[in-house]
């Protein structure tokens, strides 16, 4: 089928549409001005620094440079902190928030960005699975307090990528702090923010009929496919899915694929 014909699906499914819930993964920011980080040129040409010393998202992504390079690891995500903090989230989240306020709404995101609240999109009905940057942890971690990262601003030498501010501490211990985000390979992550919010989410879900529940999915990609099996599960359950995605959008039988940006398709479909 054509893109306009799964539009005209799309609008009509959202317009019988009794609750919804929208789910992103990188993709969703990439319109806002954000890199997706999978591919490795494009890791490499939005941190160049990395090229040179050859190392992928994968390996960047790892808690053990907050141990045995702490500069090199709060130059990455410090840089990251002030980029998301930096960005207005596009027209298409906007679109969502006014949808939110006329149809019981929830939203899972597999980014660290803070976008949705930024989009207006409240705390309680929101699950970050993956984590916020804008929420710090111990590295030790020495307890499971999580702290706001506020007005935390790490300079960042340009050439080599490293930080070269003094870094976060915990207040408990000592220790460095970094971002309460999972990373790859993260023992160390403390998840009872995550799952506070997971917890919500499924008590949400409790309550509902899923054959009146849509879920929109804006950019989530198919390497670390949590966002995308949440739908699928859920279209199997009797709700409907609407994937939206520049390159990966093919879909179960009976759900709606739209290969398109997820602004534009957001404004197609919402608008
Ligand atoms: N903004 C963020 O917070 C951010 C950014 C980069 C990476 N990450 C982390 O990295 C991991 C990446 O996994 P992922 O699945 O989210 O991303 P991914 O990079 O693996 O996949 C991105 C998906 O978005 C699609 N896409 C690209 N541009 C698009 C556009 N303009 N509109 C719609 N779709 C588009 C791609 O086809 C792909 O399927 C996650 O764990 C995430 O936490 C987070
Ligand atoms: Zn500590």
């Amino acid at each position: 089928m054509t893109n306009g014909a799964e539009q005209n699906i799309a609008r009509a499914v959202i317009a019988s549409a009794r609750s919804i819930l929208f789910t992103s993964g990188a993709g969703m920011g990439v319109d806002s001005g954000l890199p997706d980080f999978r591919g490795i040129e494009g890791f490499w040409r939005a941190y160049p620094a990395y090229r040179t010393l050859g190392l992928r998202f994968e390996q960047m992504a790892n808690p053990h440079w907050f141990a045995q390079d702490p500069e090199l690891a709060w130059g990455f995500y410090g840089h990251r902190h002030a980029l998301y903090k930096g960005t207005s989230p596009h027209d298409g989240y906007a679109l969502l928030a006014k949808l939110a306020s006329r149809l019981p709404t929830f939203a899972f995101t597999s980014n660290v960005d803070g976008q949705l609240q930024k989009a207006g999109f409240r705390d309680e009905a929101i699950v970050e699975c993956h984590g916020a940057i804008g929420t710090l942890q111990c590295t030790t971690p020495c307890s499971d307090v999580l702290w706001d990262a506020g007005d935390l601003a790490i300079a960042i030498d340009q050439v080599t990528f490293r930080s070269v501010s003094a870094l976060p501490r915990c207040a408990r211990c000592g220790a460095i702090a970094r971002p309460n985000v999972l990373m790859f390979g993260d023992g160390q992550w403390v998840s009872d923010r995550t799952e506070a919010q997971e917890l919500r989410l499924a008590q949400w879900l409790r309550g509902m009929a899923l054959d009146g529940l849509v879920v929109i999915e804006c950019g989530a990609g198919t390497a670390v496919p949590t966002v995308r099996a949440l739908g699928e599960r859920l279209a199997r359950g009797g709700a409907k899915l609407i994937r939206i995605n520049a390159r990966e959008e093919g879909v179960p039988r009976g759900q709606i694929g739209i290969a398109s940006g997820a602004m534009d398709a957001l404004r197609a479909i919402l608008d």
